[in-house]
């Protein structure tokens, strides 16, 4: 055990944030932390936005839906996969259009962008800061990109926001079992799966039961069934935008 894996274990969303701000050294120093972070084929394939002006912040709000994302309660930074930057180099170069056009290549500019706000998450946390991710700013793909003023073959991943907690749940959103997680060599549900998911199912129900704020009679199973795709962002239209962006176009020839 040791304070990183403490850190790691003890993740928590944070939903509400004091007015207090974070400070210019920590967002630098969790900057340094994106910048840092591995990255698919050294392409370095994200770009951080970070949310100043209180109209760009309100059209963010808007479009999540979310009473946390308004107002100027915490640093709202947003990941964007971004194949702009490296299709210019290419461009410059005299290259054609190709691989910028690939699925497989947007996929790694997500992964790297998401990388990056994981490392952001976990150094934020462990500073004593909360944080919350927002795919829900996807539920309005169009409007936001033109509020970040997103260039092509870039598109938004998700926001982030980061700030003094206010209220940090006291109980943790109970995680599925390791044996229905983990599996050696092949792919195999667990021998005594559905005993084990009725356990889990049963762990979520006292979660839900008890926990402080909203608490409510739900499983993770019956999460699933009913939940499942049906999110504003999950449910927005996505290959239209992404084609519209010139991302995602097609497979590799
Ligand atoms: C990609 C991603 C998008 C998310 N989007 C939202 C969001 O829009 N709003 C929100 O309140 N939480 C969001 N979350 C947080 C999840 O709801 C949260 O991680 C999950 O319920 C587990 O709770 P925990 O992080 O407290 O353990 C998001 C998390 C991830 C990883």
């Amino acid at each position: 055990m040791n304070d990183t894996v403490r850190t790691l274990l003890e993740h928590r969303t944070v939903r509400s944030f004091t007015g207090k701000p974070v400070s210019e050294d920590v967002m630098q120093t969790l900057f340094e932390v994106a910048r840092r972070t591995a990255t698919a084929a050294f392409y370095q394939g994200f770009h951080i936005i970070r949310v100043k002006d209180p109209k760009i912040r309100e059209v963010l709000h808007e479009a999540s839906t979310q009473p946390y994302v308004g107002g100027s309660k915490g640093e709202l930074l947003v990941f964007v996969a971004d194949v702009y930057r490296n299709a210019k180099i290419r461009e410059e170069a005299g290259l054609e259009p190709g691989p910028e056009e690939w699925a497989t290549l947007y996929n790694l500019a997500q992964l790297d962008a998401a990388l990056a706000a994981q490392s952001v998450v976990v150094a934020a946390e462990s500073l004593g800061l909360g944080t919350v991710y927002l795919g829900s700013i996807n539920r309005q793909r169009p409007q936001v990109a033109e509020a970040l003023g997103l260039p092509e073959r870039t598109a938004v991943v998700f926001g982030l926001l980061i700030g003094h907690p206010e209220k940090v749940p006291a109980e943790q959103k109970p995680r599925i079992p390791l044996e229905l997680l983990v599996s050696v060599d092949t792919y195999r549900p667990a021998q005594d799966y559905h005993a084990r998911l009725a356990a889990y199912d049963r762990e979520v129900q006292a979660y839900y039961g008890t926990r402080e704020e909203n608490s409510r009679e739900d499983t993770f199973t019956n999460h699933i069934e009913a939940n499942f795709g049906a999110g504003g962002a999950e449910q927005a239209p996505m290959l239209e935008f992404l084609h519209g962006a010139k991302l995602a176009l097609r497979d590799r020839p």
